[in-house]
């Protein structure tokens, strides 16, 4: 029997993502799309992508009889339902930002509201999956990494747990437009963002608390991080830049030897041989990672390149649910990238 699944704020990018690779899952059948304005419409009326959803899926304001609800809500409204969906026995995947930090003050200090369940904040666990694998099965609430995170963290990774470089990190990164969801800002339009590349965020960008977590977990010992992103004028794709120095002794062969190593048995990570670029990751669940050494500094540049809404968002989510479920890992999620 195929697991009944919701999607809170099915009509944004995200949603709108989630749905196209639900709608292919053999065992995932979408029983309720919930969204604010498209209420009472067919989905695929709401979302033109979505040719063969059942005309009888309509956008609605409940989850229905769903077993998981995946969120893909903006800051602040997944945390205020997702205790009533666990009360009534059901998982919740937030594709959103709601349980991904530990501390419940950094929600006042990063994303300005109190925390309405912070018991859930220490019961929920860091979706990235390559790292965090043996909770996400366990897990009744998985919080899915942030795009930028997703990509900046298998970047540094292989090097960070291996112990090869500082606590200083430099993280330059850049995403298209539907990082931004589809909310109409006149930031967004094809007027301001053509020709244009424009740093933002910094250095009070949202993701930057949830880079330094996992960053802090995985060294031992807590970090430092600068975190710029920049907006360009392209749909999807995000490609994270990060700068760290090279520990003292450590050296290029570790380092080298330290990615070699790091990915061979993930279905979605690949070391590459040469910088990637994001359309070689397009419309796919993969993460493509290269990392090479400065050696006239002593540093590291390591780079992580995604789709931002596959695996930035609904590709993880679904691999997490397949985790989660004892699925194959790749399930619903086998599609190449396209090219060019
Ligand atoms: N876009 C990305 O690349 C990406 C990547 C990773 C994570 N995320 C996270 O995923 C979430 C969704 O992002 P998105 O880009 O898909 O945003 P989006 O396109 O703006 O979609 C947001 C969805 O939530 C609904 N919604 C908005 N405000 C609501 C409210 N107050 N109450 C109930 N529903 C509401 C929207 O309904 P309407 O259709 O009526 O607007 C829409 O269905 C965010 O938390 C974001 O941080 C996004």
């Amino acid at each position: 029997m195929a697991i009944k699944v919701a999607i809170a704020g099915a009509t944004g990018y995200a949603g709108g993502e989630l749905a196209r690779l639900l709608l292919r899952h053999p065992e995932a059948k979408l029983v309720a799309a919930v969204g604010r304005s498209s209420q009472g419409k067919a989905l695929r009326d709401a979302l033109p992508h979505l040719l063969d959803a059942p005309a009888s899926l309509t956008v609605g304001a409940d989850v229905g009889d769903a077993e998981v609800v995946f969120t893909t809500l903006p800051a602040g409204e997944a945390a205020k339902q997702a205790s009533a969906w666990l009360a009534e026995g059901r998982k919740v995947v937030d594709v959103g930002s709601d349980f991904r930090l530990k501390d419940p003050k950094d929600y006042e200090t990063w994303y300005g509201f109190t925390h309405p369940a912070p018991d859930l904040l220490r019961e929920s666990a860091y979706g990235l999956t390559e790292f965090h694998r043996a909770e996400i099965k366990k897990a009744r609430v998985v919080a899915n990494p942030g795009c930028y995170p997703n990509a900046s963290l298998l970047a540094l990774a292989p090097a960070v747990r291996a112990g090869l470089v500082s606590d200083d990190f430099i993280i330059d990164a850049k995403s298209g437009v539907s990082g931004a969801g589809h909310t109409v800002d006149e930031a967004y339009l094809f007027g301001s963002i053509d020709s244009s590349v424009r740093p933002y965020g910094a250095p009070k960008h949202r993701h930057t608390p949830e880079i330094k977590q996992d960053l802090a977990l995985m060294a031992g010992k807590p970090v430092r991080l600068t975190f710029t992103p920049h907006l360009i004028p392209m749909t999807r794709g995000l490609v994270a830049t990060c700068y760290v120095s090279l520990r003292d002794g450590a050296t290029a062969a570790q380092v080298k030897e330290a990615y070699a190593g790091a990915y061979t048995e993930e279905p979605f990570v690949r070391v590459t041989s040469r910088f990637p670029g994001t359309k070689e990751v397009f419309g796919s669940n993969w993460c493509l990672v290269y990392a090479t050494v400065d050696e006239a500094n002593r540093r590291l540049i390591a780079v992580g390149a995604l789709d931002n809404l596959v695996k930035g968002a609904a590709g993880s989510a679904l691999q997490n649910f397949n985790v989660m479920y004892g699925f194959p890992e790749a399930m619903g999620l086998g599609a190449l990238p396209i090219w060019p």
